[in-house]
Formats: C-alpha cells, sequence, structure tokens
C-alpha cells in the first residue's frame, strides 16, 4: 500500500474519567514532540456511571471551558472508553490482509463477543502480525453503540469532531511506548488506577498479552474515608489528597485516614494480584520485569509501595512527558509533576494524528 504523505497535525487528547476531563494538546515538530497545552477539570459525581454518559451537560461544559481558556482552535479529538461496556478479546486468526481481516471481522466478533452485534461498535487491531504459526493475533474491540454515541454527541456540541475512539489500556500502551520504549523480550504491566477502574494491559515486546478492567479505584478510598470519618465526600476526598478541610498545611493527617489508606491499598493490590495471577496461569513462561502505574490514585505512593510488595515485582509511576518537550516557563516543571499521574491517556490519545492510515 503506497504511503500517502498529507500535512496532519495531532488530534486533541480526551480524556473523559469518572473524576474529571482531561485534555492534551501535543505537536510533532522535526525534534519531536512538544507539549501545547495540558487541561483538566472536575466532574460532579454520578457524571459517568460504569463508562455510560449520564449527564452529557456537565462533561460538554468542562471540555467547553478547557477549549476557551486555552485557546485550542483544532477540530479533531480522539477519545477513549473503558468500562464494563467495552470488551477486548485477543482471537488467533489465519495469516490475511488487512482487506480479508476487514472482511470477515463481523463473523468473527458473532463468534467472539457476548453482546448483540447490532448494538455494538467493532474496531480491530493487529497486536501480533506473524505468530510462529502462520497465524496473526488480532485485537478485537466491541463497544455499545449507545454509549459511543452519547461521546461523540457531546464532541459535537462543543464543535469538536472525534476522529479517534481508543480504548484506556491501548492509549496507555501508545503513551508508554512513546516516554519508555518497549525492550525486546521484556514484559511490562502497565496499570491506569484511576477514580472507578483499573485498567490492566500486560505487554510483551511491545505486544498486548492480556487486557482487563477491574471495578476499583480511587473513590473507594474516598468513601471508606468518608464512612468511617462520618463527613462528606468531597471532605473526605481533601483527607485524600494530604490535606483536611480548613487544615493547615503542616498540620498532620488523622492517623485514621492513613490506616484507612493504607487499608485500601492492600485491598487493591490484592484485587490487581489476583489478576496478575490468573494472567500468570493462563499465559506463556514470560516473567513479569515490571510493573508501570499511571492514573490520578497512583499519586498515592503507598499504594504503589504495596502493588511492588505484593507483586515482587519492580514498580514505578508513569512519567507521560518523560520524552514530550515543553517550555518550563509556560509549563513550570512542578506542574508538569502534579498533572503526570492523571495525564497518562490523554496523553496517550494526543499522539494519534489526524492523518493516521
Ligand atoms: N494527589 C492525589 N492523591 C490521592 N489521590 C489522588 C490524587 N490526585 C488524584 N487522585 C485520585 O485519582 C482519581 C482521579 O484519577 P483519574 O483522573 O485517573 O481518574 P478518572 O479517569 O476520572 O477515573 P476512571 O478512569 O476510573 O473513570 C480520583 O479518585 C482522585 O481522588
Ligand atoms: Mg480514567
Amino acid at each position: 500500500m503506497a504511503m500517502v504523505m498529507t500535512k496532519g497535525r495531532n488530534c486533541v487528547g480526551l480524556d473523559i474519567g469518572s473524576s474529571g476531563v482531561k485534555m492534551t494538546v501535543l505537536k510533532s515538530t522535526k525534534g519531536g514532540l512538544r507539549l501545547e497545552a495540558f487541561d483538566h477539570a472536575k466532574l460532579p459525581p454520578e457524571t459517568i456511571v460504569d463508562g455510560a454518559l449520564m449527564n452529557s451537560t456537565a462533561v460538554a461544559d468542562a471540555v467547553n471551558t478547557m477549549l476557551g481558556r486555552n485557546k485550542i482552535k483544532q477540530k479533531y479529538c480522539a477519545l477513549s472508553v473503558s468500562g464494563n461496556t467495552v470488551i477486548v478479546k485477543k482471537i488467533r486468526l489465519p495469516l490475511m490482509t488487512q482487506e480479508e481481516l476487514e472482511e470477515s471481522i463481523q463473523w468473527e466478533a458473532e463468534q467472539h463477543i457476548p453482546f448483540d452485534i447490532q448494538d455494538v461498535f467493532i474496531g480491530f487491531e493487529v497486536v501480533a502480525p506473524k505468530t510462529e504459526q502462520g497465524q496473526m493475533d488480532v485485537a478485537l474491540v466491541a463497544a455499545k453503540k449507545e454509549m459511543i454515541n452519547d461521546y461523540v454527541a457531546v464532541c459535537h456540541d462543543v464543535g469538536l469532531e472525534p476522529l479517534v475512539v481508543d480504548v484506556d489500556a491501548f492509549a496507555i500502551q501508545n503513551m508508554y511506548e512513546v516516554n519508555y520504549g518497549y525492550h525486546r523480550g521484556e514484559t511490562v504491566v502497565l496499570l491506569d488506577v484511576g477514580n472507578t477502574v483499573v485498567t490492566m494491559n500486560v505487554v510483551t515486546d511491545g505486544v498486548t498479552m492480556f487486557t482487563r478492567d477491574l471495578s476499583l479505584g480511587g473513590s473507594d478510598i474516598t468513601e471508606e474515608i468518608q464512612r468511617q470519618l462520618n463527613i462528606t465526600y468531597q471532605e473526605a476526598e481533601l483527607y485524600k489528597m494530604g490535606g483536611g478541610p480548613g487544615m493547615a498545611s503542616d498540620e498532620v493527617l488523622p492517623q485514621e485516614v492513613e490506616s484507612i489508606i493504607q487499608d485500601k491499598a492492600e485491598d487493591m493490590a490484592h484485587e490487581i494480584q489476583r489478576s496478575l495471577d490468573f494472567y500468570a496461569a493462563t499465559a506463556a513462561e514470560e516473567e513479569i520485569d515490571k510493573i508501570a502505574v499511571t492514573g490520578g490514585t497512583a499519586a498515592i505512593p503507598s499504594l504503589v509501595r504495596t502493588i511492588e510488595r505484593i507483586s515482587g515485582v519492580p514498580t514505578e509511576v508513569i512519567n507521560p512527558f518523560r520524552k514530550i518537550d515543553y517550555d518550563e516557563r509556560q509549563f513550570p516543571p512542578e506542574r508538569i509533576q502534579n498533572w503526570s499521574p492523571i495525564a497518562g491517556i490523554s496523553v496517550g490519545l494526543a499522539l494519534r494524528r489526524t492523518n493516521e492510515r
């Protein structure tokens, strides 16, 4: 297939999560990637429930505000989805061309996807073009049309055109690749620990081996603080972030808060470990070399250390801006550092280009 070199640009990366919207704008230059904008805006509770959009106006307002205050003129954006209404399934097929694959994918999807095929959009990505047995591995993605259409409608409301609808797991994979690269023979577990979902993507040699979404995240910690201290969700959220309501910065957190966070971190790490065990039981002999964590809840150091202790695997927090240039006057390093945990997916989405295939 001939390569058509059209002038393209990077899509606006929009990560619409249950706690807030994150936006990254990148520019591809000769010297590499440059950060043009990053912004985030909180969403009211229950705006997104289990991946489904319950309050479109809240999301549209948040995106609109961010586009305005960052003077974003671009029209094209890239979105991602996650949760129970999205299924990613790896299947093995005989070697075939892209065209043949496009023809047969609908039939394949009917065999592998437990939804009514009329109700879903089907996408696919060749993850391993050639396995040893003359076959290929394809990641089949199915997402409920109803859900995707709601997200697309929100974009249209604010004058954006979604060119790409990705899944969180692949956006993280692209973000990690740009910043760290994949090394031969290396197996990395990518984890996005957000507010309500943990997305796991096990990657060997740059290829997805296993993905799974777990229904847990930072809101579990906030809810437990709320319950035990008998305070509001917002107050609990402040305590979780290291400062209680009306607390002076040198005051120490109530001992209780620390121990609730630690208890929940243990629970989450065990839950993650169960999925790693499941992966290990079903997969080949590949050992896990590293766990790399992103998502807002990765900002809790004790969680990261607990995952490391329970898994016995070196665990680190991903810096999504590691290989991205930015003007330090516009983006002071301490702001970049604060944004890092929540920015991962939106950076992965902002890598997508308007002139892709
Ligand atoms: N500094 C911090 N310390 C502790 N928790 C934090 C910190 N910053 C963010 N969080 C938590 O991270 C979560 C937000 O992260 P993120 O933006 O990745 O989630 P989301 O994309 O909105 O959620 P999801 O993908 O699960 O729908 C919230 O639960 C928030 O309380
Ligand atoms: Mg998220």
